[in-house]
């Protein structure tokens, strides 16, 4: 069956068109053109599909579209400001954290997430934090770099 929902996309309100069956996954790459959003596996292993609903990184592979009316979803399109990248993005950059960039903007989300619950986190919690996100390029280190060091530029400022 289909029905329309509404909820906040990167701080837009949407009203799209779904079917009962139809994971957010689906709606968000192919009726709302937004492929920043990842397919990996589709079934949870790999997080290349998370998003954040109300600031928490979900795998949008397993979340009916249904299930978000009336909530805040941020993509990946939705981190940069108008004019530059968010600091998540440029710090990845820069500390070489991006090789392939299948996995970058589910890491990216997942570290905003981890960052605005904890300024400070240990390596043990970054390394949890991002376990549900595989990398297959990277091996790790330079991400967990990447978020120690915005963790450090946060608590300068
Ligand atoms: S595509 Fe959703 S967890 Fe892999
Ligand atoms: S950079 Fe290639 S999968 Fe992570």
């Amino acid at each position: 069956m289909e029905r329309t929902i509404e909820f906040v996309l990167n701080g837009e309100t949407k009203k799209v068109t779904v079917n009962d069956n139809q994971t957010l996954l689906e709606v968000l790459r192919e009726k709302l053109d937004l492929t920043g959003t990842k397919k990996g596996c589709n079934q949870g292993e790999c997080g290349a599909c998370t998003v954040l609903l109300d600031g928490k990184p979900i795998n949008s592979c397993l979340t009916l579209a249904v299930r978000i009316e009336g909530r805040s979803i941020m993509t990946i399109e939705g981190v940069a400001g108008k004019e530059s990248l968010d600091p998540v993005q440029e710090t990845f950059n820069e500390k070489g954290a991006i090789q392939c960039g299948f996995c970058t903007p589910g890491m990216v989300l997942t570290t905003k997430a981890l960052l605005a619950e904890n300024s400070n986190p240990t390596s043990a919690e970054i390394k949890e934090a991002i376990s549900g996100n595989i990398c297959r390029c990277s091996g790790y280190i330079k991400i967990i770099e990447a978020i120690q060091s915005l963790a450090e530029e946060q608590e300068v400022m």
